[in-house]
């Protein structure tokens, strides 16, 4: 019997990889449902390609534009929040969470209420409510599987294990576009500079995550929540070549490492094939060719964004939900051109300060009250865009 999978983010960066993955294996997975936000073009010719029963768009005013687009097909479709709820709401065994930022949310949550397996891109769905979505995941029996290529390769090398026989997990960083450059060459860096990654084809929010190294810091934020480990057992190391992606130190000494091409069809066929494995067409690593891995610290100096996360993390209530909304709003005013790079943690380092007097040491208790405390983060981050600005 098939495989039932739905995929929010069809449209997207990691969305196209699952569609590439899901297509490879006709036989295996039957597709229930595929969302987007507003390319209606891309949508519907996923739709099409896969073969999925219903296709939504988030955009309101997009139902006409798919409806024509899927003409023919026998395809149903909707748009608007409801219509995402509901592709999320029709039967499905693994549902792939590829919407990028807050959006992502409300669905993510409602897939694991339903108890499926969800693999898990969106990083929002732990960065901003953590402690309410795993805790809602476990209490519906839902299987969360990380698509990120260093929780899935911690995840890996975790095996059988339980966090109590760990002793350090290590996720890499690429160190991104600007790893060698001096801060006074980072902080004239334009958004061209910023979004050519060297290692990984990705959109344009985690591209500039990666470029600042917040991305790094989100995803120990993430990596707390999914392994159930402290701040102190968490750490980060620079590696330029993103083929280790994450490492587990055991206490008898064991290191286990993952992986793997730079290519998030890997770990999403690991989420989609789960607990099999499946064959992917990427690039098979020849480390004879590659010849050497190199690792380095991280400097939090010209990465200070690092430093914000680690320390929001380390301070747990509500400063990584504050922390993820401000750098929402200032890498969307990086994108629009209106603050330099370093105006991206100046920013973030405001609202949180702003905030922290307010810091309840309990993390939000529900996916409400998370959204409601990003919402606040976001309304100061916007009111201090400006002497931001003023500043870069
Ligand atoms: N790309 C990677 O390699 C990678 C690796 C690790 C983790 N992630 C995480 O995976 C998530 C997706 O990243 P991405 O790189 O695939 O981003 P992306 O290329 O920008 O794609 C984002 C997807 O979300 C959809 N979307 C945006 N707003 C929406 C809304 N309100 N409702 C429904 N759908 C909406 C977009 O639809 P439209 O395009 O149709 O508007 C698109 O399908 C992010 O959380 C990211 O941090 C990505």
């Amino acid at each position: 019997m098939s495989t039932v999978v739905t995929v929010l983010g069809a449209t997207g960066s990691i969305g196209r990889s699952a569609a590439d993955v899901l297509a490879a294996h006709p036989d295996r997975f039957r597709i229930e449902a595929v969302v987007g936000g507003r390319d209606v073009a891309g949508l519907a010719a996923t739709a099409k390609a896969l073969g999925a029963r219903f296709a939504a768009v988030a955009d309101p005013d997009a139902h006409d534009a798919l409806r024509e687009a899927l003409a023919g097909s026998g395809i149903a479709s909707g748009s608007g929040a409801s219509a995402v709820m509901e592709a999320v709401a029709r039967p499905a065994d693994i549902v792939v969470a590829g919407i990028a930022g807050t959006a992502g949310v409300l669905p993510t949550h409602a897939a694991v209420r339903l108890g499926r397996v969800v693999a898990l891109a969106n990083k929002e769905c732990l960065v901003c409510a953590g402690h309410a979505f795993m805790r809602d995941a476990a209490a519906a029996g839902a299987t969360v599987l990380p698509v990120d290529s260093e929780h899935n390769a911690i995840l890996q090398a975790l095996g059988r294990h339980e966090a109590a026989d760990v002793e350090r997990m290590i996720l890499t960083a690429s160190g991104g576009p600007f790893r060698t450059w001096s801060r006074e060459r980072i902080a004239a860096a334009t958004l061209k500079e910023a979004l050519a990654h060297p290692n990984w084809s990705m959109g344009a929010k985690v591209t500039i995550d990666s470029a600042t190294l917040m991305n790094k810091g989100l995803e120990l934020v993430e990596a707390h929540h999914l392994f159930g480990v402290t701040a102190e057992v968490l750490g980060v190391v620079v590696h330029a070549q993103s083929i280790v992606h994450g490492l587990v130190s055991f206490r008898d000494g064991s290191v286990v490492a993952g992986l793997a091409s730079p290519d998030m069809r890997v770990p999403l066929a690991h989420c989609l094939g789960f607990p099999d494995r499946i064959a992917t067409p990427v690039k098979r690593l020849d480390l004879a060719a590659i010849g050497r891995l190199d690792f380095e610290e991280p400097d939090l100096d010209r990465f200070p964004a690092l430093r914000l996360a680690q320390t929001a993390l380390a301070a747990g209530g509500g400063a990584p939900t504050i922390l993820n909304a401000a750098n929402e709003i200032a890498v969307e005013a990086f994108l629009e051109g209106r603050i330099g790079l370093f105006g991206i943690p100046e920013l973030v380092e405001r609202v949180v300060d702003r905030m922290h007097g307010r810091n309840d040491p309990s993390p939000p208790a529900s996916i409400e009250e998370a959204l409601s405390l990003d919402a606040e983060a976001r309304s100061i981050a916007r009111e201090n865009l400006l002497a931001v600005n003023l500043l870069h």
